[in-house]
């Protein structure tokens, strides 16, 4: 980002019923609205936009231009690349097999979301999982695997239904998405990466980046 653009960018704006905690960073850019809190250690970029009542635990990382629903909880462990989009009530969680008595503090399971990726409304995330970069998770689904990027997901537990493009259409079996054009070919068989795009008329959205899958647990002291 040049200096211009930088000095044109309104600060994060935070309202008055929620608490930002000191220690945590806010991108220039970024609304937090009522009864919303961010613990001290997460880190949100720019231009995000927090809705009602959503909780960002400490060490939660979330890129630029996201948005994340009301009454959305993001524990310690959770990721949100940049442009990812939250539903109402989704669900996370970052511990396979908890117990109220004992600490499983050290043993938080890392949940990706990759650039651009949707999750409707009341889906669960179950921890462990990374969600491909512009996937879309239908309402009420849970997700229990891996997500090809650009794979369309629904039901418990959640299957891939089709594919959707980067502009978030249902593409039909001509892989054309209605909305821009571009065009969507499907890996080989046997690759987990899902969808490719092979013609862009849109210039809308990147390819996801690879993360290494070893980053997969997370403590919180
Ligand atoms: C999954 C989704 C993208 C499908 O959209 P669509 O292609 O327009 O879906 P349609 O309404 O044509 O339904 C297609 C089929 O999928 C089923 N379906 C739709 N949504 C579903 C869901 N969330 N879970 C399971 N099945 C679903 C429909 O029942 C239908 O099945 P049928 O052909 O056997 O009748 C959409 O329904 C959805 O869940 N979007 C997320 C909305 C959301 O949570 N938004 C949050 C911000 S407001």
């Amino acid at each position: 980002m040049g200096d211009a653009e930088r000095l044109d960018r309104p600060p994060a704006w935070v309202h008055p019923s929620a608490e930002v905690e000191p220690g945590a960073v806010l991108g220039a850019g970024t609304r937090v609205w009522r009864f919303s809190h961010v613990a001290a250690g997460a880190r949100i970029g720019a231009d995000c936009v927090l809705g009602q009542n959503v909780a960002v635990g400490p060490g939660v990382t979330i890129g630029d231009r996201c948005k994340v629903q009301n009454n959305v909880s993001l524990y310690a462990g959770i990721v949100l690349e940049d442009g990812v989009f939250c539903g109402p009530s989704c669900v996370f969680t970052n511990v396979a097999t908890p117990r109220a008595e004992i600490d499983r503090k050290s043993e938080f399971k890392v949940t990706r979301v990759r650039r651009g990726a949707t999750i409707g409304a009341n889906a669960t995330i179950v921890c462990g999982n990374i969600l491909g970069a512009w996937c879309l998770v239908a309402a009420g689904a849970v997700v229990t695997h891996d997500v090809p990027s650009l794979a369309l997901m629904a039901g418990v537990p959640a299957r891939r239904i089709g594919w959707v493009s980067h502009a978030g259409e249902v593409l039909g079996a001509d892989l054309v998405c209605p909305r821009t054009g571009d065009r969507y070919a499907e890996r080989p068989m046997g690759s987990e990466t899902g969808l490719r795009r092979v013609i862009n008329l849109s210039g809308f959205g990147e390819e996801g980046f690879e993360t290494p899958r070893e980053e997969q647990t997370a403590s919180v002291g």
